[in-house]
């Protein structure tokens, strides 16, 4: 597998990633996606959105605002339990979590026995709301997006009228103060969650469960197109951590989260080590029964035909989008020689890659042959990302594109476009990234072709 460093380096050369306010030194936490990371994003947020959402029929959307009134972080145990140990070197001020660390020396400096003891530090960020900067104004930005998702429980229940069992899927931002940063993007301060509560009757959740262990888990590998051996389970119960998958002796003992009686950790393979992607996570009532008595107002279910009502328990499959970003590169970087050079190209499964077609001239100073490559561009970007360009030798184009994982490259050339010339077959190029093979096809089909290839 490449390492983190060459990642970087393609992500922030090709536009995928930029260190967030790179001109003045950057923050700690922060990224911007470019060009081709936003569209890398959108692609795998639409693949969860199509899993989670328009794919069936017990699960509707749902997006909330990032600030809530800060009751709700009370009621939640975020306030005062979304804590991590942070421990201070005395000799060089570096601040680290006190359950990552392996001994008592600072990884900085070396120093030993200079650990200050572990406080309880809250990864809330805080803002406050309106003109007044008092303590009555204090809001958090949220830490995760599912509280939005609780507090509109009964709203989404009643306005669609579902029955349980039923869930409630929402993409969105969500911040945190992490004390410990790095491995590129896998943590962040700002990131983008996509998570789902799935509303059960209590009883059933641990079915659920599974199930929705079993549903994450082959998404996670359909989407990625992972190999068998780079996805395991981390079953994390309040007595025992257990593996499902590879590697089993290596896991650490944990507790689930403060509201879970118990998690489904999926974790990858990453080049660090194994570490979560998702958290699929069985909430019990902890958090429908925190709201409803912080609130004062019923959450309760009603169930028309056995005339029961309780609080639905909760099963969560929640999953960070920047997380799944670097499985993705990961999972289909591949350097392989072609005729005693390196090409460097990324296996993206098409329905991922950012650009799905590249349409090449081969001669950029013949205006025929540009005109042609720009109108089958045209007709291309009305069904999907398309690019033209002209402005490196064909060979360097190609490379261009294998490393951004575009999948079809289409090459116009003196025989598609110059009816004059004595080989001129109306026809061009596609050229296919993985096998690198190239076929000819007539001008007028080449883009409901490349539309069935890419379907
Ligand atoms: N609502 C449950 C929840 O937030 P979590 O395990 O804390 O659970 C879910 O977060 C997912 O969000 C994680 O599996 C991870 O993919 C992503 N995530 C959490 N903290 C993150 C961070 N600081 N940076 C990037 N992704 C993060």
């Amino acid at each position: 597998m490449v390492d983190m460093d060459t990642l970087v380096s393609l992500c922030k050369r090709r536009g995928f990633i930029f260190q967030g306010s790179e001109i003045y030194g950057g923050i700690g936490g922060f990224w911007d996606f470019g060009p081709l990371g936003v569209e890398l994003k959108n692609n795998i947020k639409r693949a969860w959105w199509k899993a989670m959402v328009q794919d069936r029929d017990d699960i509707v959307g749902l997006d909330a605002a990032v600030i809530m009134n800060p009751q709700v972080w009370q009621a939640s145990g975020h306030v005062e339990t979304f804590t991590d140990p942070l421990v201070e070197c005395k000799n060089c001020h570096h601040r680290y979590r006190a359950d990552e660390l392996k001994s008592d020396a600072c990884p900085n400096c070396g120093m030993r026995g200079q650990l200050t003891e572990p406080r309880q530090f809250n990864l809330l960020f805080k803002t406050t709301v309106g003109s007044v900067e008092d303590a009555a104004a204090l809001a958090y930005l949220r830490p995760e997006t599912a509280q939005g998702i609780f507090v509109n429980f009964a709203n989404v229940q009643q306005a669609m009228r579902k029955k349980i069992p039923f869930g409630i899927a929402q993409i969105g931002k969500a911040f945190r103060n992490e004390i410990v940063l790095g491995n590129f993007i896998f943590r962040d301060r700002e990131f983008e969650q996509m998570e789902m509560e799935f509303f059960c009757k209590p009883g059933a959740e641990d079915e659920w469960h599974d199930y929705w262990r079993d549903a994450r888990r082959a998404w996670w590998k359909r989407t990625f197109n992972l190999a068998e051996d780079h996805l395991r389970v981390k079953v994390i119960r309040r007595d025992a951590t257990t593996i499902i998958g590879p590697d089993p002796e290596d896991v650490k003992p944990e507790k689930p989260p403060h509201y879970s009686k118990g998690n489904y950790d999926i974790e990858y393979k990453f080049p660090m080590g194994w570490s979560e992607v998702e958290g699929i996570a069985s909430r019990t009532d902890f958090d429908l029964s925190a709201h409803q008595k912080s609130s004062g107002k019923s959450l309760e279910y009603f169930d028309d035909e056995t005339k029961e009502k309780y609080l639905p328990y909760v099963v969560e499959p929640a999953m960070g989008v920047e997380r799944a970003f670097l499985v993705a590169l990961f999972e289909s970087y591949r350097e392989e020689p072609v005729r005693d050079e390196k090409r460097v190209v990324l296996r993206l499964p098409y329905a991922l890659a950012p650009l799905k077609v590249a349409v090449l001239p081969l001669a950029r100073n013949r205006p025929e042959i540009v005109a042609l490559a720009q109108k089958i561009t045209a007709e291309f970007k009305r069904h999907l990302m398309a690019t033209y360009d002209d402005t490196a030798s064909i060979g360097r184009l190609y490379r261009r594109q294998d490393e951004i994982g575009t999948p079809f490259c289409v090459t116009v050339d003196h025989q598609a476009a110059l009816p004059d010339d004595e080989k001129y077959d109306g026809k061009v190029t596609i050229r296919e990234r993985d096998s690198m093979e190239q076929v000819r096809v007539s001008v007028d089909q080449v883009v409901s072709i490349l539309r069935e290839k890419l379907a």
